[in-house]
């Protein structure tokens, strides 16, 4: 949205082995200007620490891509909000549509996570999206009010505010997706930030970002949308180099 900070993010979702993650982080600690743009990173678990140490230096923060509610205990697999914490993550990305279609991750769910992310003093990013058949049915624009109030249930209208969004229709992310047309993307993100303004104490407080086939062809007209804040992006971004031309584009 033209006037108001500008986020552009990358999940590298299960990619990155230690020396492809440390050169990339490397390449993008060595950017010198950002040109006004917020970036972020979420890298697998097993490189977290390493970015997040070479880009300590960097305006680049650096998030986890999922996390467990519960700060330690018998829970076999799973990364805690204290661990992120040390290990130098600032961000964590709650509820991607993969997580919630593969590994059982509820509006519920998110919720604990979002309230433990923000007792650690991580910033939650929470993806939300309707799929194809949603879609079709007509019922888009309810399903996403209704992710963003569970998502937030139970929150201060402060602690609302500090909460991020990605609008990514299901349908528009991953290999098998196609980028959603700006204007759909316009009239969803306005119904999206009516809700997150009902949440929050201030309006606009809430940054509401766009993922889903991100690419350098269609950064900029999603990135001219009022109610877009950013812009959140996998594929197209798992290059350093093409991360880098992305937050140019943006
Ligand atoms: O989290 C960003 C993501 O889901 C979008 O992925 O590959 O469609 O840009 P991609």
């Amino acid at each position: 949205a033209p006037g108001r900070p500008f986020w552009v993010g990358t999940s590298w979702k299960m990619n990155g082995l230690p020396d492809d993650a440390r050169s990339y982080a490397e390449r993008i600690a060595a950017v010198d200007d950002w040109h006004g743009v917020l970036p972020f990173v979420m890298p697998p678990f097993t490189v977290l620490a390493d970015v997040a140490r070479l880009l300590r230096d960097s305006p680049v923060q650096v998030g986890g891509q999922n996390m467990h509610w519960d700060e330690s205990g018998s829970w076999t697999g799973e990364i805690s909000a204290p661990m992120l914490r040390q290990c130098g993550a600032t961000m964590v990305e709650l509820g991607h549509s993969e997580r919630r279609r593969h590994f059982g991750e509820t509006d519920e769910t998110v919720n604990q996570k979002v309230h433990a992310a923000l007792r650690h003093g991580l910033t939650p990013l929470v993806c939300i999206g309707e799929t194809q058949a949603e879609r079709d049915g007509g019922v888009s624009d309810l399903v996403l009010a209704r992710q963003v109030r569970l998502a937030l249930h139970g929150l201060t209208a402060a602690q609302a505010g500090r909460v991020m969004f990605a609008y990514e229709p299901v349908w528009a992310i991953g290999e098998a997706g196609r980028p959603a047309p700006p204007a759909l993307v316009a009239q969803a993100a306005a119904g999206i930030r009516q809700e997150l303004d009902r949440a929050a104490d201030a309006p606009g407080a809430s940054p509401l970002l766009y993922g889903g086939s991100v690419n350098l062809e269609n950064a900029a007209p999603y990135a001219a949308l009022a109610d877009i804040d950013g812009l959140f992006v996998g594929r197209a971004a798992w290059t350093a180099e093409g991360y880098a031309a992305l937050a140019r584009a943006a």
